[in-house]
């Protein structure tokens, strides 16, 4: 495998390009393919199973493409699909996703932690070996968060309809003396400059996906798979037709790209 290869990257829809921008900016060599699984999106409410087979068909889709290593940037395909990738494809690096606990455990003044996820990542076992491990005497408090990714998918970032679900999300959280806020799935981050409007300045946010980068960089180096650059610009795929990726690409993205249509 060179190291010269891409990196490949996939969400259930526009989410993961909150983790593929900090990959960007830690990782300028690297060339990277993302897919936006948004003809399936959401997949907060979708079964493990129905997951898991999503995410089979686009890991064999991005390593057609040549992927040296895969980032799954959804906490929900992490809990219910990255044991079976790492499985199926033993070897490669494969960099998952989860909530920050045991940042967010370490930050509290409170004591009282917010996590706001998806559904199917707050039922999950994983999600409850997380808070074993990491919790310790702090209260953590889940929110499940449907209709907020549907905002995102259609770059509603600020409009009425994701400030009302999110306020109604975050102020019982607030009313119970939480101070520090998980953003545990990739599409939050990209409601920050809501979210900020909505919780005093004291509360932290906190979400994962410069940790991510950095895993990512430590996976490579041990393999002495870290590209050296010029990176060639970044590919786009989405599952639900390009026009929908193409058009939120600049605010979310950036820049403008072309985006091609996923054929599975
Ligand atoms: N972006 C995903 C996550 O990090 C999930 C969004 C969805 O429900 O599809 O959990």
């Amino acid at each position: 495998m060179s190291s010269e290869a891409p990196v490949g990257v996939f969400d259930s829809g526009v989410g993961g390009l909150s983790v593929l921008g900090e990959i960007r900016a830690r990782l300028p060599n690297e060339s990277l393919l993302y897919v936006a699984d948004s003809g399936h999106v959401p997949y907060g409410e979708k079964s493990p199973d129905y997951i898991r087979a999503r995410c089979r068909q686009i890991a064999d889709f991005l390593l057609e493409r040549g992927a040296k290593a895969l980032v799954v940037a959804c906490n929900t395909a992490t809990v219910a699909a990255v044991a079976e990738l790492r499985e199926r494809h033993p070897g490669l690096p494969i960099v998952g996703m989860e909530p920050a606990v045991k940042p967010a455990a370490a930050a509290t003044r409170s004591g009282v932690v917010g996590v706001l996820a998806t559904t199917g990542t707050l039922k999950s076992a994983k999600f409850a070996a997380l808070l074993d491990r990491f919790a310790g005497d702090v209260r953590v408090l889940t929110q499940p968060c449907p209709g907020l990714v549907e905002c995102v998918e259609q770059g509603a970032l600020l409009a009425p309809q994701a400030r009302a679900l999110l306020e109604s999300y975050v102020r019982p959280l607030l009313a119970e003396g939480c101070d520090t806020l998980i953003l545990g799935c990739t599409h939050y981050p990209f409601l920050k400059p809501l979210l900020r409007q909505l919780v005093p300045v004291e509360v932290e946010l906190i979400d994962t996906g410069a940790a991510v980068a950095r895993q990512l960089e430590r996976l490579l180096g041990e393999r002495d798979l870290l590209a050296q650059g010029p990176a060639q610009p970044a590919r786009f795929w989405s599952s639900s037709g390009p026009a929908a990726l193409a058009r939120v690409l600049p605010v979310l993205w950036g820049e403008p790209a072309a985006v091609a249509g996923l054929g599975c």
